[in-house]
C-alpha cells in the first residue's frame, strides 16, 4: 500500500495557492481531479490550502474526484472515514492541525473535519484505461504515478488530461517528471523549474 502524509509537498501546494487559486475564485464550479491519491493526504491536504485560501463561500463550490488503482481496495473507506494516524499528520502546521483535525479514538488518531471531507470524493479507477472520470476539470494533480507507466501510456495519459481540462486549466505532476515530447505543444509551464503546466487551447 502506498504510504503517504499531509502536506508531503509544500512547494507544490504554494505554487497551486500562488498561480492555480486566484484563476479559480470566479468560476461556479471548480472540478478538480487528484489522480493516484493513495489514502487521501493529497486530496485533502489540496483541499485544505483550497479553504485556507478560498474562505468557506467559494470553497463551497471546490469538488476533487480523489481517484486511484487501490489494489488493496481499502482507500475509499480510508478517505470516506478521513481519520489518519499521527505518522501521516505530524507534519502538518500546528495551526492547521488545530482547524481541520479533531483528534478521536484512543489510539491516537485524527478525523478530518466534515467541511474538508465533503470536498473529496474518491472512486477507483485504473488510469491506464485512458478514460477521464472528470470532464471540465480546472486542476488535475497527478504525482509520483506517471513514472510507473511506460513512455507511450505516460502520453496518452497526459492527452486524456488534456482532454478532461477546461481551456487554461491547470496539470500538476511532481518535479523530478518530464513532460512527455509530444504533449509539450499542448501545455506551457507556469514557472521555470516546476512542474505547474498549463493547458494551451
Ligand atoms: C507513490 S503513490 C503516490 C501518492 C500521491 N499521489 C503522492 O504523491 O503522495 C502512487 C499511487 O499511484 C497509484 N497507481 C499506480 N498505478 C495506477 C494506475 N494504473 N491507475 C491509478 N492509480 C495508480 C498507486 O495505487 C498509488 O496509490
Amino acid at each position: 500500500m502506498a504510504f503517504t502524509y499531509f502536506f508531503r509537498d509544500m512547494q507544490t501546494l504554494d505554487m497551486i495557492r500562488d498561480y492555480v487559486i486566484p484563476e479559480m475564485r470566479s468560476r461556479r464550479y471548480i472540478h478538480i481531479w487528484d489522480a493516484g491519491c493513495a489514502m487521501g493526504p493529497e486530496p485533502y491536504s489540496l483541499a485544505i490550502v483550497l479553504r485556507e485560501n478560498m474562505g468557506p463561500m467559494i470553497f463551497r463550490n471546490v469538488q476533487i474526484a480523489a481517484t486511484d488503482i487501490d489494489g488493496s481496495n481499502l482507500f475509499g473507506k480510508i478517505i470516506e472515514d478521513g481519520i489518519y494516524q499521527w505518522d501521516q499528520v505530524g507534519r502538518i502546521p500546528k495551526e492547521i492541525m488545530n482547524t481541520y483535525f479533531t483528534p478521536t479514538g484512543p489510539t491516537g488518531e485524527y478525523r478530518i473535519i466534515d467541511e474538508i471531507r465533503r470536498s473529496v470524493k474518491y472512486q477507483q479507477h485504473n488510469l491506464l484505461s485512458f478514460e477521464s472520470v472528470q470532464k471540465d476539470a480546472m486542476l488535475i494533480v497527478c504525482k509520483n504515478v506517471l513514472l510507473h507507466f511506460t513512455e507511450q501510456e505516460r502520453a496518452k495519459v497526459v492527452k486524456m488530461y488534456y482532454d478532461s481540462l477546461v481551456d487554461g486549466g491547470f496539470f500538476v505532476t511532481e518535479q523530478t517528471q518530464k513532460m512527455p515530447k509530444e504533449m509539450e505543444k499542448l501545455f506551457e509551464p507556469v514557472v521555470a523549474n516546476a512542474r505547474v503546466y498549463r493547458k494551451v487551447s
